[in-house]
């Protein structure tokens, strides 16, 4: 597989931030088509899988109503029910801007669309899965509280060297987070819900071991990035994930995993708190 671009410097085109036009211009009638089969198929598919909010998200902020999204005017009735704004970006861009677009409450969107369909492995985050699979979320308030804390906090952990340790904590949330719903697992990840398959995939299967949210074990659990991860990490609701963010001391969490290995991928550690288990 084709390592992800990520760039070291903005291209040609590309601001100071990072931030682009996004040349809406250039999509052509047969992108809008295959966007909105995507946006139907992927929220048809996805009833019953997805947390309430990301399902009510896509209709709130209007991606069903047809077409790739022309940002400008997308941002209008977004800014107002989220405060946030989307920004087009060149594709997977260095941490210290993304950290500063998070605290900013800018979210940045890939400029380019994924060529297949929406139901095979997402393996470089394309347009699709950060607009459609990320933008919805952002309609519940805890949540982007909790994202515009990540980007703060990420701009501290900059200065630490401690962004490897902040960053899994993002994979294993924003990315490929399960949430408890009304009694049941709901997907609320952007990895997740942009991918049908990876979404069957962590809620159903037994090869997925889904394990209670624990912060410094998920700052420790290293993921494959080509492949379904084998486990997953599950919160009782946005609420508690943001208070996480913003009681716990990040600083006291990074002395503590710090030192301690990493957990390699799919292993299984000690102290691990199993969804489902009897004793949780
Ligand atoms: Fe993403």
């Amino acid at each position: 597989m084709d390592a992800l671009h990520v760039y070291d410097a903005p291209p040609e085109g590309v601001a100071e931030d990072w931030t682009m036009a996004q040349d809406w211009e250039r999509f052509t009638a047969l992108d809008h088509v295959r966007w909105s089969k995507m946006v139907t198929e992927q929220t048809e598919a996805l009833q019953g899988l997805a947390s309430d909010e990301f399902l009510k998200g896509v209709s709130d902020i209007g991606l069903d109503t047809g077409g790739v999204p022309e940002f400008d005017a997308f941002n209008v009735n977004f800014r107002k029910l989220t405060g946030w704004e989307v920004v087009a970006v060149p594709g997977v861009i260095p941490n210290l801007p993304f950290f500063k677009l998070l605290a900013d409450r800018r979210f940045p969107a890939a400029n380019f669309l994924r060529q297949g369909g929406s139901q095979e492995y997402n393996d470089e985050p394309d347009m699709f899965h950060d607009v459609y699979g990320h933008l919805p979320m952002f309609i519940d308030p805890d949540f982007r509280e909790f994202m515009s804390a990540y980007g703060r906090a990420g701009l501290r952990a900059e200065k630490l060297g401690m962004t490897d340790w902040l960053g899994r904590l993002y994979l294993h949330t924003v990315e490929f987070g399960l949430i408890e719903q009304n009694g049941a697992l709901r997907a609320y990840g952007a990895g997740l819900l942009s991918s049908y398959a990876e979404t069957i995939h962590a809620l159903t299967s037994d090869k997925a071991r889904r394990l209670h949210f624990n912060l410094p074990r998920l700052m420790r659990t290293e993921w494959p990035f080509d492949t379904f991860q084998p486990t997953y990490f599950v919160i009782e609701s946005f609420e508690a994930l943001l208070e996480e963010m913003e009681t716990t001391s990040l600083r006291e969490v990074y002395e503590e995993v710090h030192d301690l290995p990493l957990i390699p991928i799919g292993e299984t550690d000690l102290a691990d708190r199993v969804y489902g288990a009897q004793s949780a």
